[in-house]
């Protein structure tokens, strides 16, 4: 970790510096881009190739097509980190787990890791698959599973690290928060990866063994409980204190209407 202000703040990631990092994580093989559209896309291609062991990693220096969640693009520049990791959950019963557990194990996953990176910070995880610091996106994640191969899954992961969003499209600006912002600090890329996989590979098994306790670990960095959430579901628009989330997944709202459990949808609003 380096003062903020270090000229080396945007120090490229190379092969090199990554592959040693990535193996004590527990990476089995990995393809390094130095610039790709999105490593979602590769990572999906690879999935389908029976010979490529699992975990896989595909990480990019930086992505001119990152993708988000439906038709959302993934904005991102120099010093973030964007990422793919194909995994092949062992499968304890037909069902387990199911890629929205996944997507939730990924963001507790990543939580813990940025929390022990900004400790003064309030960092938690909002439904379904985004990381916020002190009520600031700082991370993104897109689980998605290959069509040709569903017993393994692509858990995508853009972390903003070292970037900074003064040239970021304006409606970012006041949204997004990068952990060298947030802290004033720059951080090591292959050090924040290492330990950002160590910790999505830990969980993901751990989800595929069991995910009773699911529900109750979100509950515990839950950015949403207790606040009012403007929902854009398919069938339409609700709004509803937040109770949280199911063990599968599902958002629970509460309005005068009673309950409900939303398996999907965009969160439009917070109050
Ligand atoms: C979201 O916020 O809706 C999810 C964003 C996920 C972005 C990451 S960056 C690495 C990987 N490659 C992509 O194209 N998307 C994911």
């Amino acid at each position: 970790m380096r003062s903020s202000d270090d000229q080396d703040s945007q120090t490229p990631l190379t092969f090199e510096s990554l592959t040693a990092a990535v193996g004590r994580a527990g990476i089995r093989g990995i393809e390094f881009h130095p610039e790709i559209g999105s490593t979602n896309d590769r990572a999906l291609q690879l999935a389908a190739d029976p010979s490529i062991s699992t975990p896989f990693l595909v990480v990019a220096d930086r992505q001119s097509a990152g993708r988000g969640r439906g038709t959302n693009a993934w904005w991102s520049a120099s010093g973030a980190l964007t990422f793919s990791v194909i995994v092949a959950p062992t499968r304890h019963c037909s069902t387990s787990p199911l890629p929205s557990q996944l997507s939730l194990a990924a963001g507790l996953a990543v939580c813990d890791v940025l929390q022990k990176k900004a400790p003064h910070h309030d960092v938690r995880v909002k439904w379904p698959n985004d990381i916020y610091l002190s009520g600031r996106k700082t991370c993104g994640i897109l689980v998605e599973v290959p069509f040709t191969a569903p017993n393994r899954a692509v858990i995508g992961v853009g972390v903003n690290v070292n970037n900074r969003f003064e040239g970021a499209p304006p409606e970012l600006r006041q949204t997004a928060v990068s952990l060298a912002e947030a802290t004033g600090q720059i951080f090591d890329r292959a050090s924040v990866l290492e330990e950002i996989l160590a910790s999505i590979l830990r969980e993901v098994e751990s989800v595929a063994a069991d995910a009773s306790d699911l529900r109750e670990r979100w509950a515990a960095s839950c950015y949403l409980t207790g606040r009012l959430v403007h929902l854009e579901t398919p069938a339409g628009r609700t709004v509803g204190l937040c109770l949280g989330i199911d063990s599968d997944g599902a958002l629970l709202l509460q309005n005068e209407r009673g309950p409900s459990r939303h398996t999907s949808g965009v969160i439009r609003g917070i109050e």
